[in-house]
């Protein structure tokens, strides 16, 4: 039967000196279609030692993105035969602490993410008084200035190829924000129901804000939900330029 060849690399802190590689052989079954499938078929029916992280399949949860020969990507959604090759490598995402095997512990990437209050500060209205038929109502163009940006599902995968950003793999540590943190600053900063741009500015103007951005748009190039984080780091530095109207 026609296989594909899956080397992944492996590491159990607790038990050995340095990561290596493992060679696994994957029949092609028509069951057997992205690499989500493929890491369940090894961990049910070869090698259940084997760790990875999973829970929506459907590029909810943001929990299995991986590096899929070299490039981030979400293992639910990543289609093996779009891959071009049957050989893959798979290793977990860079940057982060990884716990076993394929999962990274991206506590210090939600550190950073929490940093620009991710969260609708609203100063008009006592939420509680609202009326059901007087709610916070949006138009259409502002749903639009900040919908693509709220797709995001903290996969963590702009932020292991960001040239700009720290390697969090001691733990957490101060620095650039980086793409997925500052694109959610503009995603609530410019949501009309907001009112905390300012009380963000100190953080995303600061020398770890949107200025460290090179522009390179490597964020925006692996990310499985169609976001842009360059965009959005490029339309806040404006905004904290010129003022919000800008
Ligand atoms: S912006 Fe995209 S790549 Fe970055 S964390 Fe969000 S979903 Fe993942
Ligand atoms: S465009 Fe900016 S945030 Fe995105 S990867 Fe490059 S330096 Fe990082
Ligand atoms: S399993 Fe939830 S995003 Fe892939």
């Amino acid at each position: 039967m026609a296989e594909y060849t899956f080397t992944i690399r492996r590491f159990n802190p607790a038990e050995d000196k340095e990561p290596y590689e493992k060679v696994y052989k994957v029949p092609k079954l028509a069951s057997i279609v992205t690499i989500l499938d493929a890491l369940n078929y090894i961990k049910e029916n070869v090698d259940s030692s084997l760790s990875y992280r999973h829970s929506c399949r459907m590029a909810i949860c943001g929990s299995c993105a991986v590096r899929v020969n070299g490039k981030p990507a979400l293992a639910c959604i990543t289609k093996i035969v779009h891959l071009g090759t049957d050989s893959i490598k798979l290793e977990p995402l860079a940057k982060y602490p990884v716990i076993k095997d394929l999962v990274v512990d991206l506590e210090p990437f939600f550190e950073k993410h929490k940093a620009v209050k991710p969260f609708l500060i609203n100063k008009k209205e006592n939420i509680s008084t609202i009326e059901p038929d007087s709610e916070l109502k949006q138009t259409p163009e502002e749903l639009e200035l900040y919908l693509q940006f709220a797709y995001c599902i903290k996969c963590g995968s702009c932020y292991s190829v960001c040239m700009g950003t720290p390697d969090l793999s001691e733990g957490f540590k101060e620095g650039f924000l980086g793409p997925q943190a500052l694109a959610q600053a503009y995603r609530y900063s410019f949501d009309s129901r907001d009112d905390g741009f300012e009380e963000r500015l100190d953080v995303v103007a600061s020398p770890e804000g949107v200025f460290r951005c090179h522009f390179a748009a490597s964020c925006s190039a692996v990310c499985g939900k169609g976001c842009d984080p360059a965009l959005a780091l490029q339309l806040l530095r404006r905004a904290v330029l010129f003022g919000k109207k800008h």
